[in-house]
């Protein structure tokens, strides 16, 4: 009994035991997992807090992204109102340019400063000057048969680009060979057969290299009917006019010119001490006096003889004007600004009185980026040669009748 007893013990001691262990271990999971419940619930709270966090920071980043957008748009609005203003304020200088400045206006020839010539019929009695006025009736009907005026620019042609920024180009309306005169002053002139030999040839190549006997000054020259006129200035001595024969290659006359040395005719050009126009009506001649004088002359020459038949003032102003070119008696005066903008007629003489304020033209050159050096017209083809930076251009120009024709 005794050994049973013992093994009951035993196995009773033995199952305490086990039951020990059982507990310990059961004790030791229970507080792993209660370890790691805590941890879980502090993983939980924390990602919960990143969460809020990551929500409260993509909150403000919208509404920092909200407010910057709002931001770029005002200042996208104040840059349009900006533009807005200053394209305002470019029109309105425009105006007040065109208000103040050279008046865009028809100036009547009403006082011819000299007639005939110089200095010969200084005194004179109150008879005479009215027996004048019947004089300049007979005048003013002859001076110009042509009843055209510029309405409008067509069209305009960039040729080709030749040469210095200044300079000059023109077209014998006679022969229709090309004459260019390169840079401010040479002895030297281009000419090509036509203007299609012209713009197809590569820089001056293909053209026949005259060399005149003086030097012209001044992109001021006019060809017509198979003669160069030409303005001759030697360092500071007075001014000439050249006629030059293109096919004999020889100076068939020339005279002097009363202008003061100095005194050039277009502010804007001062490289261009006169500037001669010639048509089948006669060769013109703008020109200022004296520096002293604030607008441009203009007279009318014998082309066979270079004798000057007659003079006016064209009370356009010098100020400001870069070009200027006669159609039919009429002198349209181009002006622009000293940094250069568009190029506009603005003032316009008639020598005969017969374009009035109301139909003369204010003209506007189309946008370019330059300024014309100069611009001759060639009334054969009413269109205009001008030179801009070096580039050779054509207007085409429309006409209409004058109104008191
Ligand atoms: C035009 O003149 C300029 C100087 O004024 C000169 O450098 C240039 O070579 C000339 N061009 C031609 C084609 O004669």
């Amino acid at each position: 009994m005794k050994p049973v007893f013992v093994l009951l013990v035993s196995t009773a001691w033995t199952l305490t035991g086990a039951q020990h262990y059982y507990q310990g271990l059961m004790d030791y999971l229970e507080n792993r997992l209660l370890a790691i419940e805590d941890r879980m619930q502090l993983w939980h709270d924390q990602s919960h807090r990143y969460h809020t966090e990551m929500q409260d920071f993509k909150k403000l980043t919208t509404e920092a992204v909200d407010g910057l957008r709002r931001e770029h748009h005002s200042l996208f609005k104040d840059l349009e109102g900006a533009a807005a203003r200053v394209d305002r304020a470019e029109r309105e200088m425009d105006y007040v340019e065109m208000q103040t400045s050279p008046r865009a206006c028809a100036n009547m020839a009403d006082k011819v400063v000299e007639q005939g010539a110089w200095g010969l019929e200084e005194s004179r009695g109150e008879e005479e000057e009215e027996e004048e006025e019947g004089d300049w009736e007979e005048l003013q009907s002859r001076v110009s048969d042509c009843v055209e005026i510029i309405s409008g620019i067509r069209s305009v042609k960039i040729l080709k680009r030749v040469g210095s920024p200044k300079g000059m180009w023109t077209r014998d309306p006679r022969s229709s060979k090309i004459y260019v005169f390169n840079g401010t002053s040479g002895d030297s002139v281009y000419q090509f057969n036509s203007v299609r030999d012209f713009s197809r040839s590569a820089g001056v190549t293909g053209s026949r290299q005259i060399r005149l006997p003086s030097d012209w000054s001044g992109p001021g020259g006019a060809v017509y009917n198979g003669y160069l006129y030409y303005i001759k200035q030697e360092a500071d001595t007075d001014v000439q006019v050249v006629k030059y024969d293109l096919l004999s290659g020889t100076v068939t006359d020339s005279a002097m010119f009363p202008v003061e040395s100095h005194a050039t005719v277009y502010k804007l050009n001062p490289e261009t001490v006169a500037d001669l126009a010639a048509d089948a009506e006669g060769l013109w001649v703008l020109y200022a006096i004296s520096d002293s004088d604030p607008n441009i002359h203009l007279a009318k020459m014998d082309p066979t003889t270079l004798d000057i038949e007659q003079i006016w003032d064209t009370r356009c102003p010098r100020e400001s004007a870069e070009a200027a070119f006669v159609v039919c008696g009429t002198a349209y005066v181009v002006y622009n600004t000293r940094l250069a903008s568009r190029s506009r007629v603005q003032c316009v003489f008639d020598v005969n009185d017969m374009v009035i304020s109301e139909e003369a033209p204010l003209l506007y050159f189309p946008r370019r980026y330059g300024s014309h050096a100069s611009l001759k017209y060639n009334p054969e083809e009413k269109q205009l040669y001008g030179w801009d930076d070096g580039y050779q251009i054509i207007y085409r120009l429309t006409m209409k009748r004058k109104l008191l024709a």
